[in-house]
């Protein structure tokens, strides 16, 4: 049994990560319960994991280099770093506290994972360090043009875990997470906004005309690829995609969740929104080559799944869709 922190183990991925790899190991959750979107969600996404006596719970911030010295202690072998002001649109909005939580607070956590001595340390990256398409699909040696700042925040991040491996000799992987969706979703992600409204058969708002596409990962590819990287040091060092493989247009997406939900939902478009990409379809064959990583969630069974996993939460008085 290893001894493994899971910086915003209360968010979406870093819960699901959490609640997978506490069968069998130790788990430290860090998180200061950010109220970028509700805190509640993260209470019951809490609740959910800390059901496990293998999981305990810091309130904290990353930021905070003193805190994190004693969250990753000489004990731990594995970090999942999956804490972030995630978000393109917000970035745009205030671009200082993506920087200071995005870049800063990962500066932190590599800093005390290399004084620790940990053996690896696990980073959530994302497609957006991609930003201004120059072909498709992105491979990893595809040029990183970011059109947010978010993207550049995450960009950053990277080359400090590439640099503390280059450097400092500590073990990192980057995975570069294409748009990730599933039960316990962020409510500010369209998948979860588009669901809430259709099931109230509310007005949709899309920016732009719709054809612009997103390759969607369905949470339980991320949560497989990440407790892989517990077993094997064939990534350390990289960078590597982790997408679902293909991408359809937010168009054809709407199209999907209507025949889910029956909704009679009508569409109205808006402006493009700044920041945001215009395509992203990843290709993941360097995954596949060094870990043996597969995405085996097709969309439209991921659809249903989160419907499912929506509706259901709802009848319980959860707060699926609550920003705020
Ligand atoms: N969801 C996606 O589609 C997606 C895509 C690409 C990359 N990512 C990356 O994956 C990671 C997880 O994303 P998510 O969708 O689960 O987001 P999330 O917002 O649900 O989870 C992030 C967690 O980090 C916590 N946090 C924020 N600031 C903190 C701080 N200063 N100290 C401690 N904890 C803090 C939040 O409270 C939250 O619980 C992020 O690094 C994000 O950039 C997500």
């Amino acid at each position: 049994m290893s001894k493994v922190v899971i910086t915003g183990g209360a968010g979406f991925i870093g819960s699901h990560i959490a609640e997978e790899i506490a069968k069998e190991h130790e788990v430290v959750v860090i998180d200061n319960l950010d109220d970028y979107y509700s805190p509640g969600l993260k209470r019951q996404n809490l609740e959910i994991i800390l059901a496990n006596p293998n999981v305990r719970f810091i309130e904290g911030d990353i930021t905070d280099l003193s805190l994190l010295r004693r969250v990753i202690d000489s004990d731990v072998e594995f970090v999942f770093h999956e804490a972030a002001q995630a978000g393109v649109r917000i970035s745009v909005e205030d671009p200082f506290k993506p920087n200071n939580i995005n870049v800063l607070g990962t500066l932190n956590v590599l800093k005390a994972s290399l004084d620790a001595g940990v053996e690896r340390v696990i980073n959530a990256s994302s497609s957006s360090v991609y930003g201004k398409v120059q072909y498709l699909p992105f491979d990893e040696a595809h040029p990183t043009m970011p059109v947010s700042p978010y993207g550049v925040s995450k960009l950053a991040a990277e080359h400090y875990y590439r640099v503390f491996y280059e450097v400092y000799g500590l073990p990192t992987v980057s995975l570069r997470y294409f748009t990730v969706y599933g039960p316990r979703m962020r409510p500010d992600l369209a998948i979860s906004i588009f669901t809430k409204k259709m099931l109230a058969n509310e007005p949709i708002t899309v920016f732009g005309d719709g054809n612009q596409t997103r390759d969607f990962t369905y949470i339980d590819d991320i949560v497989r690829v990440n407790r892989r990287l517990l077993e094997t040091d064939a990534a350390d060092g990289r960078v590597m995609n982790i997408g679902g493989g293909h991408r359809i247009t937010v168009n054809d997406l709407i199209a999907h969740l209507r025949e889910i939900t029956g909704s009679t939902s009508r569409v109205v478009y808006s402006d493009k929104q700044k920041g945001d990409a215009e395509h992203t379809l990843a290709d993941v064959e360097l995954a596949r080559n060094l870990v043996g990583y597969a995405p085996e969630t097709t969309i439209t069974d991921g659809l249903i799944r989160f419907v499912e996993w929506y509706t259901a939460a709802r009848q319980k008085r959860l707060l699926p869709g609550t920003l705020a």
